[in-house]
């Protein structure tokens, strides 16, 4: 088989990349190593900034967003019994963040890529990129048991964390740099209404607390716990009490229960692969960047990098210049790293170390005292929530 763009991975990245390809004419084969039920349940963020709706909504697939979605125009900070609100419109200049799960984002780009796109194959696990700095890389792949060969002009590896793409990059040419943390999230998913219209995000002695929906039926909410957490530790109404505690107040409000549906731990890490390209082979994604979900940034990366991929290769197509395929990797790279910026100082500012010391304690405090009386704090808060700009 050959095509233009061999796509490694179905998850939001490499799903959006075929989409953004087939609306300029330009065709690719996308291989996902998983199942379709499996990458339509999978449970992630659901945070969509401003240029993400806006991305989505210019490839076709904002329909159901529209409807759906939920426009948040702020967040809630909470210490101390306290809580402080951050109107984003306000401080950016009109923008906001659309609640709507990655799940539903993928199952959206799934039904499109199968009406009108080209080529999505489930359970064909990509094995190896080969001679990704030649004029016709190729993907080694096995489906339904055989072995064979995707000849491209480009590959994309939208193969996440774990992904093989990556792999054919010479390890004298890369570099990568990590920030583990000593802390974890448990997840939960209610069938509760949220307690709070916005997404409270909540600093406590014992740990951080997270409250974000799904829908007006349905609450995700999250607690900070030890690394190497087993969900199963937790009853649900161990659960429901520690998040009490963590996102009590002094006034009247209060934190509704319901019954827990899915219960999970995500580790955290801040990761990032350089450079994001070799030859003709393209690392998009969590394939190239991992962040901390402190500040939803995951998947809002993984549409910038394939949309200045898209850009750069239609460019290529229609003037014949390398020079946005050669900018790559820098471009994306720079919008990278002011989101690991932002992603480290959110999970800095919330969470609760092992070894934190009074000193930290207090910083924290500062830090959270500072964006509650200074517009310049939350303005920079705000404007990096709703999306650094694509270009
Ligand atoms: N062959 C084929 N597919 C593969 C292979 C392989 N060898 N290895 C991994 N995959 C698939 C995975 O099964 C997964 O569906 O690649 C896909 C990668 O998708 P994601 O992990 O969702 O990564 P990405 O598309 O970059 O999306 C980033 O996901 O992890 C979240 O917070 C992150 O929201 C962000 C988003
Ligand atoms: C979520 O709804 O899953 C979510 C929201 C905000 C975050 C992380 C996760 O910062």
């Amino acid at each position: 088989m050959r095509t233009t763009v061999g796509i490694i991975g179905a998850g939001p990245a490499g799903l959006l990349l075929a989409r953004l390809l087939n609306r300029a004419g330009i065709d690719s084969v996308v291989l996902e190593s998983r199942d379709r039920a499996y990458v339509e349940q999978r449970q992630r963020a659901g945070i969509l900034e401003q240029g993400t709706v806006d991305v989505l909504r210019a490839a076709g697939a904002g329909e159901r967003m529209d409807r759906e979605g939920l426009r948040h125009d702020g967040i809630e900070l909470r210490h101390d019994r306290t809580r402080h609100r951050v109107d984003f419109p306000a401080l950016t200049g009109g923008r906001s963040v659309t609640v709507y799960a990655q799940t539903e984002v993928c199952k959206d780009l799934i039904a499109l890529q199968l009406k009108e796109g080209g080529p999505l194959f489930f359970e064909a696990e990509a094995l190896a990129v080969e001679d990704p700095d030649g004029d016709s890389p190729r993907i080694r792949y096995r489906h339904q048991g055989r072995e064979s060969v995707l000849h491209c002009d480009y590959v994309v590896g939208c193969d996440g964390f774990w992904g093989v793409a990556r792999r054919a990059i010479p390890e004298e040419l890369t570099r990568t740099f990590e920030r583990a943390y000593p802390f974890a999230w448990l997840g939960i998913l209610a069938d509760v209404p949220p307690s709070h219209d916005e997404l409270v995000y909540a600093r406590h002695d014992r740990g951080f607390a997270l409250l974000s929906m799904r829908s007006p039926s349905v609450s995700r909410l999250y607690l900070q716990v030890p690394d190497g957490t087993d969900a199963e530790e937790w009853s649900d109404d161990a659960v429901w009490a520690e998040l009490a505690q963590r996102f009590e107040t002094d006034d009247d409000w209060r934190l509704e229960r319901g019954p827990i549906t899915q219960k999970s731990v995500t580790p955290m890490r801040s990761w990032v692969h350089e450079p994001m390209r070799h030859g003709r082979l393209f690392l998009a994604g969590d394939a190239a960047h991992i962040v901390p979900p402190a500040g939803a940034k995951g998947l809002n990366l993984a549409v910038g990098d394939v949309v200045t991929f898209a850009r750069a290769l239609t460019h290529r197509r229609d003037t014949g210049s390398e020079e946005l395929l050669d900018a790559y990797s820098p471009t994306c790279l720079r919008r990278v790293w002011q989101a690991e910026r932002f992603s480290y100082d959110m999970t800095t500012m919330l969470h609760r170390a092992p070894d934190a010391t009074p000193f930290d304690d207090r910083i924290q405090r500062a830090r959270l005292a500072r964006l509650a009386s200074s517009r310049a704090a939350e303005t920079e808060l705000a404007q990096a929530y709703t999306g650094f700009p694509l270009d």
